[in-house]
Formats: C-alpha cells, sequence, structure tokens
C-alpha cells in the first residue's frame, strides 16, 4: 500500500516539506522562487528532505504568494491583443504571457503541496495546534457567540463540556468536508513537487528566451486571471484538481500546438521547439497528475488497497473491474467531474479539444465533451 504523508519521521531542526514549500511562496523574484523550488524539489526528490510536515508546527500559508511589485498588472479584457506569432512583437506578446502564466503556475503547485499538506495537520494529530486549526477552520466569532448565550443559560462547567462537544463536532464536520481528501499518499506530494520543478524549469527557459527575443519579463502588461480563479478551489482538493489540472491545463493542451504551429510559421522554430519539445510533453503530465489524483480520492473510499496500490493502475482496474463493478464507479467518477466542473468553472468548456493529449493525459472525451454545451443537460 502507498505510505501515507506522515510526520512520525520527524528529526529536530531538519526542514520540513512544507517549510521548504512555504519558503518558495514567500519569495518575490519569480526566477528565485524558480531556483528555489528546483532546489527544494531536487531535495525531496533526492530524501534530503524527508520529512513532509512536523505536525507540532502551524506554518502559515501565504494568501497570496510573494510578488514583486514591477509588473504592471490589468484586467484580463484590458490586455492588449497577443497577435498570432506573425510579428516579433506578437511572438514576444506571447511569449511574455507564457512566461507569467509558468510564473502563477510555479506558485500554483507549490500551494498544492504546502495548503493541502498543512490541512492534514488537523487529521493527523490530536495536539492542541491542530485543535486550534480546526477553531480557525470553523469560525471563532460563531464559537464565541454561542459560549456567551449558553453560559449565560447554563453556567460555565456545562459550557466547557458543550464547547469540547462542538469542537469535536466541528472536527469531524471538517474532516468529512476535508479530511478525507486530504490525508494523501507520499506519492501525491512527489508527484506535485515535479510539476512544480517543471513549471519552474518552463519560467526559467521561456523568460530567458524572451529575452533572447529582444524583450524581458515585466516588459509588458500582464493579469492574474490564473491565481484568481484558483481562489474558488483555495479549500477544496478535489475542486483544485479538477479545475486546475483538467481544466486550465488541459486547455492549455488544446491551444499549444496551434502556437507552436504559429512560431514555425512566423520563422521562429526555437521557441516553436522549446514549447514542442519540452513545454508540452511535461503539461501532459502536468495535467496526468490532476486526473489520477481526482480518480484516487473519488475511488479510495470504495476500493482502497487497490487505489492506494496501483493509484488505479489501468491494469488492475481492468482485472478486477467485473468483481467489483469499476465501471459504474468510473461514471460515477465522470460524474463527479461533472458536477465539480459545473459548481467551480463559468461557461462551458471551449472545443476543438486536443483529444490525444487529453487522452495521454488519461481522460477520454466523455469527461469533458458533455461540459461543452452551454445548457448542460441533468445526469
Ligand atoms: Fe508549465
Ligand atoms: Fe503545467
Amino acid at each position: 500500500m502507498a505510505e501515507m504523508g506522515s510526520s512520525s519521521s520527524s528529526r529536530v531542526g531538519e526542514e520540513t516539506l512544507v517549510e521548504a514549500a512555504v519558503r518558495v511562496l514567500n519569495t518575490a523574484d519569480p526566477f528565485e522562487k524558480a531556483r528555489l523550488g528546483d532546489e527544494v524539489a531536487n531535495k525531496w526528490l533526492l530524501g534530503d528532505i524527508n520529512i513532509p510536515y512536523d505536525a507540532s508546527m502551524d506554518i502559515p500559508v501565504p494568501d497570496r504568494p510573494a510578488r514583486l511589485a514591477n509588473m504592471k498588472l490589468v484586467s484580463p479584457s484590458e490586455m492588449p491583443k497577443l497577435g498570432k506569432a506573425g510579428s516579433l512583437q506578437s511572438r514576444q506578446a506571447i511569449v511574455h504571457s507564457l512566461v507569467h502564466t509558468e510564473s502563477w503556475a510555479i506558485d500554483l503547485s507549490w500551494v498544492l503541496v504546502s495548503l493541502f499538506f498543512g490541512l492534514v495537520l488537523i487529521f493527523a494529530s490530536g495536539s492542541l495546534p491542530c485543535f486550534v486549526t480546526v477553531r480557525k477552520c470553523c469560525g471563532l466569532l460563531i464559537e464565541q457567540a454561542l459560549f456567551a448565550q449558553v453560559k449565560l443559560l447554563f453556567g460555565k462547567n456545562l459550557v466547557i463540556l458543550i464547547l469540547i462537544h462542538i469542537s469535536i463536532m466541528s472536527s469531524k464536520d471538517i474532516i468529512a468536508r476535508f479530511g478525507m481528501q486530504e490525508s494523501m499518499p507520499r506519492e501525491f506530494f512527489t508527484d506535485f513537487v515535479k510539476v512544480a520543478q517543471d513549471e519552474g524549469r518552463h519560467f526559467t527557459l521561456l523568460a530567458a528566451r524572451l529575452k533572447e527575443m529582444g524583450s524581458f519579463y515585466g516588459a509588458l502588461p500582464a493579469h492574474d486571471g490564473l491565481w484568481d480563479s484558483a481562489a474558488t478551489t483555495s479549500k477544496d482538493l478535489l475542486a483544485r484538481l479538477a479545475i486546475e489540472h483538467c481544466v486550465h491545463e488541459a486547455r492549455g493542451l488544446d491551444v499549444l500546438p496551434t502556437t507552436i504551429s504559429r512560431f514555425q510559421k512566423g520563422g521562429d522554430d526555437k521557441t516553436a521547439e522549446l514549447l514542442e519539445k519540452v513545454v508540452y510533453p511535461e503539461e501532459i503530465t502536468h495535467c496526468a497528475a490532476g486526473v489520477k489524483w481526482f480518480k484516487y480520492i473519488c475511488l479510495r473510499s470504495k476500493i482502497p488497497v487497490m487505489v492506494c496500490d496501483s493509484v488505479v493502475s489501468e491494469e488492475k482496474e481492468s482485472e478486477e473491474a467485473e468483481t467489483i463493478g469499476i465501471d459504474n464507479m468510473h461514471s460515477e467518477v465522470i460524474q463527479k467531474f461533472h458536477a465539480i466542473v459545473r459548481a467551480f468553472f463559468r461557461g462551458p468548456l471551449k472545443p476543438p479539444f486536443n483529444e490525444a493529449a487529453r487522452r495521454a493525459a488519461g481522460f477520454g472525451p466523455q469527461w469533458y465533451e458533455p461540459l461543452a454545451v452551454k445548457d448542460f443537460p441533468t445526469e
């Protein structure tokens, strides 16, 4: 069975993965952010950072990752047109936009590691810091109001008993809503550390290419739509995986081949090759990570041994399909995906879809085609 994220191997004074991830998020300079992220990822992958988190520490994850103030930000509707890569100016604008997207992709990956790892603390330990975190999550104000009302009616001792009960119930509520999701295997974090490292590499390579093209990151305005849209899924891992990785990153797979061919037609083979040979194949793996862990979360409560052992391996699925009715389960997973996208993403998905790349990422047309129509049918 896959090893669960745990703090049991904690050694005094060693930096945990969550602490390192937060350090990356608090780094404002995007070049340094990418460099530091690469260093942290290598340490995790080599085992030099071995402790996922320390249950006795409450590590604050920033609401918004640090950023330099020198970038001119505008709303998505105010962004100048990028053009079709027919001129140098257009190609610079497109690469600038890609560099900015990659800079947010770095943060989004480290947030995934730190935020959802951080929430594991709540469920992995019964210690006081965890109790406090749960109280924060449930809303101190509600508890305080309840405390005052009940104290008035029944006196202090009974109030303390009731508060303990409320806190336990609140914890159970959060466990029901988030804990089952966030108690993820170590492999989940390794996958997204790799994604974060890729995004840092994309940022660095594309920013260097932009410089070769006679521009630089920060020369043009940018918009933070990607981060802003992520805010709606900041408390829900399943929604985060669906929207960021199976909608936004999958959309990137749909449009990248056109972008690549435009650069080729515009005579910029160097950028085209970078996008085709490095960015495109790695983006497929990012989308695949989202699909894989979305399936995992949906299926593990039904078939825990199989899902933990194989992380929904195709082979094992077919072996066990007949005995446990996995076809039905898969249609349930897809229905869940549809429901989440409808709840967290505004409007229909935009065709045409890159079916080959999406299939390589692990999801077929039945996942996304029903979401491409304006009025969704009821399932
Ligand atoms: Fe990327
Ligand atoms: Fe990506």
